[in-house]
């Protein structure tokens, strides 16, 4: 019988694990490695559609903690009462209506990802425009010493992106999880502890 190509491992453990998606297991791994969710952190799940690191989020926060997701699309499954989300296009998300709405976080994670069109360039900059205002919504939002983690497609605007990141935390890393499809170009970009955007 032919295998079809996106019922992998991950995908399969993922079912069997009920988690919402396999990507869980690449934020599972970061997290593992580089200890950025606590029990009781306020976190932002940036891109959070259909929910598994919204999923893995709330676990680690724990009954004190609270999760808000953006996405363009609205979650299937009602995940938990402290979890709020908000459909919306983050790319018009302005930093007044940020902070009238959402409280400072401990953690901004972004599985961003625009829909791919197969043309490499393209992918690259919509993917680099989306982790550049997933670290914009960070500056607004993160207290010091929070954690950021965002997904971005390697190209020539990486290196850019991380000397630019790396003047707002004291570390930054990039990543790329077991999980990760072979053929994809998709790498983490981690921010640990940090110390603030310039105004
Ligand atoms: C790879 S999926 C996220 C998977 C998710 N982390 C999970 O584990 O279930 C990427 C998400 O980014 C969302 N997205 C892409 N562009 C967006 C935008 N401009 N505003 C809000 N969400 C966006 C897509 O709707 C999609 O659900």
């Amino acid at each position: 019988m032919k295998q079809n190509k996106w019922d992998d491992h991950y995908a399969r453990l993922a079912k069997k694990e009920k988690w919402l998606a396999r990507s869980v297991y690449k934020l599972q791994e970061i997290d593992n490695k580089f200890k950025l969710i606590h029990k009781g952190n306020r976190l932002l799940d940036l891109g959070c559609y259909p929910g598994s690191w919204t999923q893995y989020a709330l676990k680690k926060v724990g009954n004190q903690g609270v999760v808000v997701g953006i996405d363009l699309s609205k979650p299937d499954h009602r995940l938990s009462s402290n979890f709020r989300f908000i459909q919306a296009d983050v790319m018009s998300l302005e930093p007044q209506w940020l902070t009238r709405e959402i409280s400072p976080r401990d953690v901004v994670i972004s599985d961003l990802a625009p829909p791919t069109t197969g043309i490499g360039a393209t992918d690259t900059s919509r993917s680099i425009s989306l982790a550049r205002k997933a670290l914009e919504i960070a500056c607004v939002l993160l207290k010091k010493k929070g954690n950021f983690v965002c997904k971005i497609l390697e190209g020539e605007d990486t290196k850019p992106f991380r000397s630019e990141a790396s003047g707002y935390f004291s570390q930054v890393r990039l990543f790329r999880p077991k999980a990760t499809r072979k053929r994809s170009r998709e790498v983490y970009l981690i921010g640990l502890s940090f110390d603030g955007c310039p105004s």
